[in-house]
């Protein structure tokens, strides 16, 4: 990413409802903790013992992302969310479910990825992304040629990533993107590979809002 030309917003409100105080004193307890320290980063730092580090962009109110932690202690998940009231709610899954193996980036996940080394990730979440709709905005959606490179730069060869969306025009846009890249194959062999929720995936809040034109799709891409 580069200074002089910082990439559009790819997200919408900062924040919403206030924070409640004791949400608040939470967070100023724990996002130093939890936040991913600045300056070039080799994640395993973060946890030795990790078996394999997953990214998360988006993660919304966190619930996948603690679920997900939850399951795999031994994985270190780094999640990236610029909405504060995601990000307090994230803290407080982690907090509540004493999770030590998630690290946050509370901004935009842009700024992570540039300071990523090659092949750090085994897998990558995209789950619901804000849908942009109208046509001069897509280029604000967070699925672009150059994010999507990136992310095949960061993610080792076998690595996964997963794209989720309801809304007909992001997945064409996904399925267009991605499958342009020729270090993504995707693996789906049938209809149900795409249409059924995938049996490692934990149903979103954004997802259960239904706000799409779709049925939610998921697209699983292999780093070849
Ligand atoms: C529609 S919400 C879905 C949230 C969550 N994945 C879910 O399914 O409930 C999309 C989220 O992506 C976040 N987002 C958008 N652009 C982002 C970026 N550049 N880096 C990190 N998160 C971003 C937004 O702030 C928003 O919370």
């Amino acid at each position: 990413m580069s200074d002089a030309h910082p990439p559009l917003r790819s997200f919408g409100r900062l924040k919403s409802r206030p924070i409640k105080p004791r949400q608040a004193a939470l967070v100023e307890a724990r996002l130093p903790g939890l936040r991913i320290p600045p300056g070039p980063l080799a994640p395993r730092d973060l946890m030795p013992a990790a078996r394999e580090v997953w990214l998360e962009i988006g993660f919304g109110g966190g619930e996948h992302m603690a679920a997900q932690a939850s399951r795999a202690p031994d994985t270190l998940i780094l999640g990236a969310e610029p909405f504060l009231n995601g990000v307090a709610s994230a803290v407080r899954h982690i907090d509540e479910q004493g999770l030590t193996n998630v690290r946050l980036q509370d901004g935009d996940v842009r700024e992570l990825i540039a300071r990523l080394p090659d092949a750090c990730l085994d897998r990558v979440f995209i789950l619901f992304p804000d849908p942009w709709p109208k046509s001069r905005h897509h280029k604000r959606r967070l699925v672009q040629t150059d994010t999507v490179a990136e992310l095949a730069r960061l993610l080792k060869p076998g690595g996964r990533l997963r794209f989720a969306s309801d809304v007909a025009h992001y997945v064409d846009w996904a399925l267009e993107i991605i499958g342009a890249d020729p270090a993504f194959t995707w693996t789906a062999a049938r209809a149900d590979d795409w249409r059924v929720p995938p049996a490692d995936h934990i149903t979103t809040r954004y997802e259960d809002k239904r706000l799409g034109d779709c049925a939610p799709v998921f697209l699983d891409f292999v780093r070849i």
